[in-house]
Parts: structure tokens; sequence; C-alpha cells
């Protein structure tokens, strides 16, 4: 069996394979089908200092090869995941990853000090784009996604941050050194693309937001483009995600320089494609005589 951990800014993932923020909840719902102690760890549900109800609904569609989302950060507040599913991850012994979001910098600082040294790694929101106050308003520009980062990283002492980045910007490069160099430990990327979808018989929007985020397969070839340029950007590690669905796919993200990816939309066509993901990495690794996942981060040849 290939050696499947991996380290990332000092926190161990027993495999790259993590749960993707919003596709997974707290993990509860899918324990129930597997047991998700065999993951490399969790991306949380975008938490927030308080309870939101997010967007109106529809808040789902889907179309040729994605799904469109404007859930609009809908969540329980930190303090009720503090008290009702932080026990429950750490039983299961995998990563523990908090999406954090918030409407001003205030609440990125608030949220980010309120859970230093609870979880393993905060993974900074600063990318949805179904919010209209803070989300990707704080992603776009490299200015305010440096100034995001220096704000949350000064709130904490203890865990690693992971800023993740938005696609819906001009440049990745310039976004991915902005947040490097406002003191990110790592990048996650992609968040969704902005995307629409018209009712023809109504002549309106189909979402109650009019926009939504665009997720799922039929994204990862940009997805990839985008993690290979951050990867080539920085030099913090990079975890990869946008349309995985099976092994083949995270090994594209890896060879593209990602540390470990993120599955997401993939759990909700088959809620048992990360255990697949994982065991598909297994074979392949074995199969091509490659002892290390680690020895495939970034060894794409150009030549
Ligand atoms: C949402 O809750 O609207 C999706 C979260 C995100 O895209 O970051």
């Amino acid at each position: 069996m290939a050696k499947l951990n991996v380290n990332i800014c000092g926190v161990n993932f027993k495999n790259p394979v993590i749960a993707a923020s919003g596709t997974f909840g707290f993990g509860k719902e899918f324990d129930e089908i597997y047991d998700i102690s065999c993951l490399g760890g969790i991306s949380t549900k975008g938490l927030t200092l308080e309870p939101r109800l997010g967007n109106p609904t529809p808040r789902i569609a889907e179309a040729h090869g994605v799904i469109l989302n404007s859930v609009g950060l809908q969540n329980p507040g930190v303090d009720v995941f503090l008290r009702d599913d932080l026990d429950f991850l750490k039983s299961k012994h995998i990563a523990i990853v908090a999406n954090v979001a918030g409407r001003t910098l205030e609440d990125y600082e608030g949220i980010c000090a309120r859970l230093d040294g609870l979880v393993d790694m905060i993974e900074l929101n600063i990318s949805c784009p179904n919010v209209r106050c803070g989300g990707m308003a704080f992603g776009i520009r490299p200015e305010s996604v440096k100034e995001a980062t220096r704000v949350a990283k000064s709130a904490l002492k203890h865990t690693p941050l992971m800023v993740k980045l938005s696609p819906n910007v001009e440049s990745i490069p310039a976004n991915a050194r902005a947040a490097e160099e406002g003191g990110a430990d790592a990048l996650s990327l992609i968040n969704t693309l902005n995307g629409m979808v018209i009712d023809i018989e109504r002549r309106r929007p189909f979402f109650a937001n009019v926009t939504a985020g665009v997720s799922g397969a039929g994204i990862r070839p940009i997805a990839v483009r985008m993690v290979w340029e951050a990867c080539n950007a920085v030099g913090i590690p990079v975890m990869g995600m946008g349309g995985i669905t099976c092994a083949e796919d995270a090994l594209q993200f890896i060879l593209a320089g990602a540390a470990a990816v993120q599955v997401g939309t993939a759990n909700f066509s088959d809620t048992l494609a990360m255990p697949k993901i994982i065991e598909g990495l297994n074979s392949w690794l074995d199969a091509h005589g490659v002892a290390d996942v680690n020895e495939l981060r970034g060894a794409l040849q150009l030549d």
C-alpha cells in the first residue's frame, strides 16, 4: 500500500482527500452511510459568528455536468458548531478544517479568534459568490485579499490559516500572492464560478438571488488550470478542488502542484465518492509503482 498521508502546515491528513465545505455539513449525515474516519479531513459548512438562514429558495439547480447553488451561507453559527459538532468530529480522528465567513473584517477577526486552537485549520472563505455583504467582495481584488488575510491571521495564535480563493477574478496568481503576503499559511481553490439560470417561461432569473455558484465535473479543467497557476505563484501549500469525481481527477490536481484535494459536488451524486477516490488513489499508486503520493505533487512535466 502506498503512503497516502500528507502534512500541510504541520497538520497531518491521513490521506489527501478532504470533504469540501458546503457539501458535507458537519459530517454526521455521511457518517450514517460510511465511517468518515477514512477521510483525510473535512472542511465544515461555512461558519459565521451568528446563525444565518441563507437565501430565499430556490437555491439549487442542475445543468449539464454542473450544479448551481445559491445557499447564502446558511449555518447554525459558530457556537452551535462548537457545542454540537466539534466533539463528534474529533472522535473521528480526521483533520478538522473550519471554513469561516463574515460580513465585515471584524467578523472574520472575531470568528478566527473564537476558533483559534480548537480546530486543526481555518479556511478563510472570501470567495462565496452568493452573499451581498462580505463573501466574495473581499476575494476579488488583491488588496482586499491581502487585508482580509492579514486581519484573520492576526487573530490566530495556534491554528494555521488557509485562504479559499475565488475563480471570479482577473488574476489568480495576483490574488494567490496577495494572500501569501497577507500571512496565509496555505491556499485552497477554486470556490464556485459565478453563474446564472433563466426561467424562459417566466422570463425571470431562476434563482431568488439572481446569480449562483457553479460547481461539478464541468468546471474541472478551469479549476486544474487555476490551481496550477496558483501553485506556480506561491511557496505555500495549495489544496485543489473543482469537479473532482474520481482518483484520476484528483491526480490531475496533485500533478498540477496541489498538496491535497477537496471533493464537493461529487458527494451529492454518489455519497460514497470520497471512499472510492481514496481507494482509487491506492490502486493507481500501486499500479504505477509510486510509493508515496507526495512524490506526485507538482510532478507535471511541460516539455
Ligand atoms: C453558499 O453558502 O452560498 C456557498 C458557500 C460558498 O460558495 O462559499
